[in-house]
């Protein structure tokens, strides 16, 4: 059904552009302006956020801070759309701290205030990560006590600061290694040279954020642990661990990237493992990529490859938001991106794309049609 509705308006389309040149020697009827909105501004009762509302969920959304302030079509899916909004940079370490001991808060705060004001709620992304660090951690010569009380003062002080504004955040991001040996970071180098185990500083930053701000949902958040194996396994003990020591975790965030050259994961099983442990879950950052068509110049279309892959796209699109579902304890949901103009994936993973919900111009996929059928059908 959602199929073909979608040929039978793609071919209307196509019809109206070929008549209307042949029209007696008139100018040619300018082409539908791809950029306009295909949505209303307001929240109306089919947007994704009423339908995950019916459906008991959060439906989120990863938010670049200056197309959120720059860019109104951008911003009215962000606000009409989502009940969730995720800093896509700017809560990170690099962005919130980017000269020792000088914070920096605004972006973030704009985006907080814009989602206040849309009755959204925030996901706080990411206390601790190895990546996106500023220059003067990553390069500074500290000792292990120094890096140690460094830490400490971001995550009670980043924490602090948005309390009360944040519904979960991902304390903790990516720390096991794709086979289940846990990360080597600067952060367990030091805890190492304090005579302490590496994973220690895991159950530390839990326990200041909580102390920082005890309302916000604490979770730890990784990509690959939709699959089981290796990674998926050490998490699972890991988090055993740390509820058997009384560390404040509520949640494990699964990322959920996913690429259509690598089969589809037992997702809704890992998802169930993780709950059964009293842990809630959450999708944190779903789109699946997949090879696009190359340009004679090099440069890469935003088309799939393979139309196969294009379909499996959308089938993965409903089974992830399924799985969600189909787990109590999974009541957050969001995707990596508005569309694929601003995509992470491009940029990422040479000849991949076609990521997410909406195309180039902003303009809903079937993949966005296919999770607005998953919660009605679900509601
Ligand atoms: C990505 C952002 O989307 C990019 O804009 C940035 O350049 C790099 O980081 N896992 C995560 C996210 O937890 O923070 C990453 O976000 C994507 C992978």
């Amino acid at each position: 059904m959602r199929t073909s509705r979608h040929l039978l308006v793609g071919a209307l389309t196509l019809g109206s552009l070929i008549v209307a040149p042949t029209a007696v020697m008139a100018s040619p009827a300018p082409p539908a302006n791809p950029n306009a909105s295909q949505h209303p501004a307001t929240i109306g009762k089919d947007t994704l956020r009423s339908l995950a509302e019916e459906a008991g969920i959060e439906i989120g959304v990863a938010v670049n801070a200056d197309l959120l302030a720059g860019n109104g079509k951008y911003r009215n899916i962000v606000n009409t759309q989502y009940s969730s909004v995720t800093a896509e940079n700017v809560m990170k370490w690099e962005a919130l701290q980017p000269e020792r001991g000088v914070y920096d808060w605004a972006a973030a705060e704009a985006l907080i205030a814009n989602a206040e004001a849309n009755g959204q709620v925030v996901r706080g992304h990411t206390l601790v990560w190895h990546n996106q660090m500023p220059a003067w951690l990553t390069g500074g010569d500290f000792t292990a006590e120094e890096l140690r009380a460094i830490l400490e003062d971001h995550v009670r002080t980043v924490a602090g600061h948005f309390a009360g504004d944040i519904q979960q955040w991902d304390v903790v991001n990516e720390i096991f290694n794709d086979d289940g040996t846990f990360r080597e970071t600067i952060w367990s180098q030091a805890y190492e040279e304090l005579g302490l185990p590496g994973e220690q500083y895991v159950a530390d930053v839990f326990r200041w954020a909580h102390e920082a701000d005890p309302d916000a949902l604490l979770f730890y958040n990784d990509y690959n642990l939709e699959f089981t194996g290796a990674k998926s396994n050490a998490a699972y003990a890991f988090v055993q661990e740390l509820l058997a020591d009384g560390v404040p975790i509520d949640g494990v965030g699964f990322q959920g990237h996913l690429d259509t050259q690598y089969g589809y994961p037992d997702l809704r099983a890992n998802l169930q493992r993780f709950a059964d442990l009293g842990l809630e879950v959450a999708l944190t950052e779903v789109d699946v990529r997949t090879f696009v068509t190359q340009k004679p110049n090099g440069t890469y279309t935003n088309t799939p490859a393979d139309p196969a892959e294009a379909a499996q796209q959308v089938e993965w699109w409903a089974q992830t938001l399924e799985d969600c579902l189909a787990v109590e304890a999974c009541n957050s949901y969001t995707v990596w991106g508005v569309s694929d103009a601003n995509s992470w994936i491009p940029g990422w993973f040479t000849g991949q794309g076609a990521g997410l919900l909406y195309d180039t111009h902003n303009n809903p996929k079937p993949q966005y049609e296919a999770l607005r059928e998953v919660l009605r059908d679900a509601a």
